[in-house]
């Protein structure tokens, strides 16, 4: 069966587009185009139709990644009943997903993605936007470890 994986983020134009671009290389890589499909959104829509950040861009670029997602606000009902995983960057990303789910249906699916981290100890993957340059590497080194070890997990359960 195809795993479904939407990452989110607070806008969709930094942290959860470097999440699909890092997991679509590895799955590419790897062959895995028709066991995992992955997507991402933005817990607010201010963003939506926009590319990617042009800093987010250009960080992810140098390590060979090329970021391709269009900001879109999640979609509560219709995601969460669609993806199998949806996994937030930080603890406010989480929050702002479980107040979507109301009812708690999908609350097993709603996880963050340092959850994923294998080498790296960390609990977030800080918002970038309004730091310096160093903010966007420190993105894509946790983003890096978070997505082997999710592509781990999905393949043989860790
Ligand atoms: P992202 O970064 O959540 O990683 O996409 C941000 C992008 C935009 C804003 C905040 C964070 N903003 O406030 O506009």
């Amino acid at each position: 069966m195809m795993k479904k994986v939407l990452f989110v983020c607070l806008g969709n134009i930094c942290r959860s587009p470097t999440a699909e671009g890092v997991m679509k290389a590895l799955i590419k890589q790897q062959g895995l185009e028709k066991q995992i499909f992955c997507d991402s959104a933005g817990t607010i829509g201010y963003h939506e139709g926009n590319p990617a950040d042009a800093r987010m861009c250009r960080h992810a670029q140098q390590r060979g990644y090329n970021l391709t997602s269009i900001s879109r606000p999640v979609a509560a009902d219709v995601d969460f009943r669609r993806f199998d995983l949806i996994i937030g960057m930080d603890q406010q990303n989480i929050q702002d997903l479980q107040a979507l789910d109301q009812a708690g249906l999908f609350s097993d699916k709603i996880v963050k993605m340092t959850d994923y981290c294998r080498n790296l100890n960390v609990d977030a993957v800080p918002d970038p936007y309004y730091g310096g340059e160093q903010g966007f590497e420190n993105v894509i080194d946790i983003i890096e470890d978070a997505c082997n070890g999710l592509l781990a997990e999905l393949t043989h359960g860790g």
